[in-house]
């Protein structure tokens, strides 16, 4: 695998001051890319920025703020992104596991609206901006855990008769199947889309579960978990290999593809998570 050079070209990941996002923004930028370090917590993001800066010697690092509970913030952060010279990566990262149940501003199940619906809005806010600067690229943080979603329940998209981890697992069934539909739309363009799952990472992701399962996870499974940084390595290698310069709709995994299970290959169930996000985000009133 062969990671091109990154000077010149901006990337903007999401959900970038903890985990995984955090470990793609201090690799990006230490590939010398202009980096959009996005998160809620602008303190901590800014903070953030700046010790990557100082770290990487890279000091085109800057902290972009938008809360992914509110889509009238994803547009605010789409809008700001829209007046800046370039964007050529997007990885849209951030994510919940949401023990608490939630509802987003606009009465949306929260895990469903962070995990899906505030990407697909900003996505395709950004997308004019991204063809503009083609080649681009949009890369998906999945999970493994779609395999255990079943297939999309469109009588029930705001998880109300299921637990928060069928619903985490929906949510990231819904990630690939948004993928997939992009790819398909932006086929022949020169904005390319694929989906990563990072393993099962040691970031905080499982902070709102029971004791006992992060007690596990800090154990027993220990061995079966990786940092933060090795979880990175699939979704920056999707932002920077030369050799997947035109790869679309691919799920990949250890930077290696593999096939989703069968439910995230549903064309039909693709387009139809399409609409319904068009409708629930209102993007057409974009
Ligand atoms: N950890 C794993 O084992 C694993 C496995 C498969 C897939 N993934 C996926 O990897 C991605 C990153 O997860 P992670 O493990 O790095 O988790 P993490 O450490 O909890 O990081 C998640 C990031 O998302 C941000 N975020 C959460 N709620 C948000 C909101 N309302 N608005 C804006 N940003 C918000 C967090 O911001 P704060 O810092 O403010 O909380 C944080 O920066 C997720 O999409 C997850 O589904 C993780």
């Amino acid at each position: 695998m062969t990671a091109g050079s990154m000077n010149g070209k901006t990337c903007l990941v999401t959900g970038a001051t903890h985990g995984v996002g955090l470990a793609s923004a201090r690799a990006l930028a230490a590939a010398g890319a202009t980096v959009l370090l996005h998160g809620r917590d602008a303190a901590l993001g800014a903070a953030l920025a700046a010790d990557i800066a100082r770290v990487s010697g890279n000091g085109a690092v800057r902290f972009v703020h938008a809360d992914f509970l509110h889509l009238e913030q994803v547009r605010e952060l789409a809008a700001g992104i829209a007046r800046l010279p370039r964007l050529d990566v997007l990885i849209n990262n951030a994510g919940i596991i949401d023990t608490a149940r939630r509802c987003t501003a606009e009465g949306y199940d929260a895990t469903f609206g962070v995990n899906h619906l505030a990407p697909f809005l900003l996505t395709n806010l950004l997308l004019p901006k991204l063809t503009a600067c083609a080649p681009a690229r949009v890369i998906v943080i999945a999970s493994e855990a779609h395999r255990r979603a079943g297939w999309l329940d469109f009588g029930d998209l705001m998880n109300t008769r299921v637990g928060y981890l069928r619903a985490y697992a929906r949510s990231k069934l819904a990630n690939l199947l948004f993928m997939r539909a992009l790819a398909r739309r932006t086929r022949g363009g020169g904005v390319t889309v694929n989906a990563a799952h990072p393993g099962v990472v040691r970031s905080q992701l499982f902070r709102g579960l029971p004791a006992p399962l992060r007690f596990a996870l800090a154990t027993v499974l220990r061995p079966f978990t990786c940092s933060p940084a090795q979880g990175a390595r699939t979704g920056v290698y999707l932002a920077t290999a030369v050799e997947l310069e035109r790869a679309s709709g691919g799920y990949y995994r250890d930077c290696r593809r593999l096939e989703p299970a069968a439910a995230a290959r549903c064309d039909e169930a693709a387009a139809r998570l399409w609409s319904e996000s068009v409708r629930l985000t209102g993007l057409e009133a974009a």
